[in-house]
């Protein structure tokens, strides 16, 4: 199984609708088996499926060893795509029961998962370097780099770029791609900020951009990817555009195994 962390340590970049729109066409289009994990206490992506983050368990019994993962895992109403919901339990979930002690506590996500039988899992991750965040990287084997067409956002991946090469040094990761979303075509600063996230993720940045559009944020209120509610509509061609453009990268790195830590390695503490 392929996983990948979609992470940007940043606000509303979006992340959870990449990870939403990505799974739903990599299991609707592309007959993947695919598991989205909602590893963010905001659960919007668990919202963004339909689903009442109150009513259901998220990973965080599991790892404190009082349910087996197959109990939580839920099914979605399209095919071959699960879902692994998030509660606000799983904020503070390091410091809490068994993980506390746990020395090895990040590589429990990446043991849970392992024995699971998808073909791709997908963890949306939350807006800031916390535990949550470097147990999804310590699990994955891609990045998923999410930004915006803004200043802060463009210049914050300098930090997740370091903080991913660290992770890089103690276990085989590397970023799949950077991901543009809420473009405008004419935007006046395109260049400056693709110059930016190019000398950051070198030959990183997708082809495919996401335009912004209104019709993604009213799929989440129906509970679906934007390809269901809208399906002519200009976010819905982007991501299909994007799910092709990521599944062929993914496909060339299996043929072409990537190299581990592909940049400069940072101690952590001049990332923070
Ligand atoms: N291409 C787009 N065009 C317009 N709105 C969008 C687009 N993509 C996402 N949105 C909206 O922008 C908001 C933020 O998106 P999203 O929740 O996916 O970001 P995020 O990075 O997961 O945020 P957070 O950091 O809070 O988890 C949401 O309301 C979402 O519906
Ligand atoms: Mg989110």
């Amino acid at each position: 199984m392929e996983v990948i962390a979609v992470s940007s340590f940043k606000g509303g970049t979006a992340k959870t609708s990449v990870s939403l729109n990505f799974g739903a066409a990599l299991a609707q289009f592309h007959g993947k088996k695919v598991l989205l994990l909602d590893f963010d206490s905001q659960a919007n992506l668990t919202a963004g499926l339909g689903y009442d983050p109150d009513h259901y368990d998220s990973l965080a019994p599991v790892l404190q060893k009082k349910k087996g993962v197959n109990e939580v895992i839920l099914s979605t109403r399209i095919q071959n795509l699960d879902l692994i919901p998030a509660d606000t339990w799983l904020e503070r979930i390091e410091v809490t029961g068994a993980l506390a002690s746990d020395r090895y506590s990040h590589e429990r996500v990446r043991d849970i998962l392992s024995p699971l039988e998808y073909d791709i899992c997908i963890v949306d991750t939350p807006p800031s370097l916390c535990w949550l965040t470097e147990s999804a990287l310590i699990a994955a084997q891609h990045g998923l780099v999410c930004v915006s067409p803004e200043f802060y956002s463009v210049k914050g991946l300098q930090r997740l770029s370091y903080f991913i090469d660290y992770i890089g040094a103690r276990h085989p990761i590397a970023v799949l791609g950077v991901v543009l979303s809420f473009w405008n075509a004419r935007g006046k600063n395109n260049e400056a900020f693709l110059e930016l996230i190019e000398e950051t993720f070198p030959s990183k940045v997708l082809e495919t951009k996401v335009r912004r559009d209104i019709k993604v944020s009213e799929a989440a209120i129906y509970g679906k990817p934007v390809f269901e509610v809208a399906p002519k509509s200009r976010s819905s061609e982007d991501y299909i555009q994007l799910t092709r453009e990521l599944l062929a990268r993914m496909e060339k790195r299996v043929a072409s195994p990537a190299s581990i830590g592909e940049g400069h390695v940072q101690p952590l503490d001049t990332v923070n």
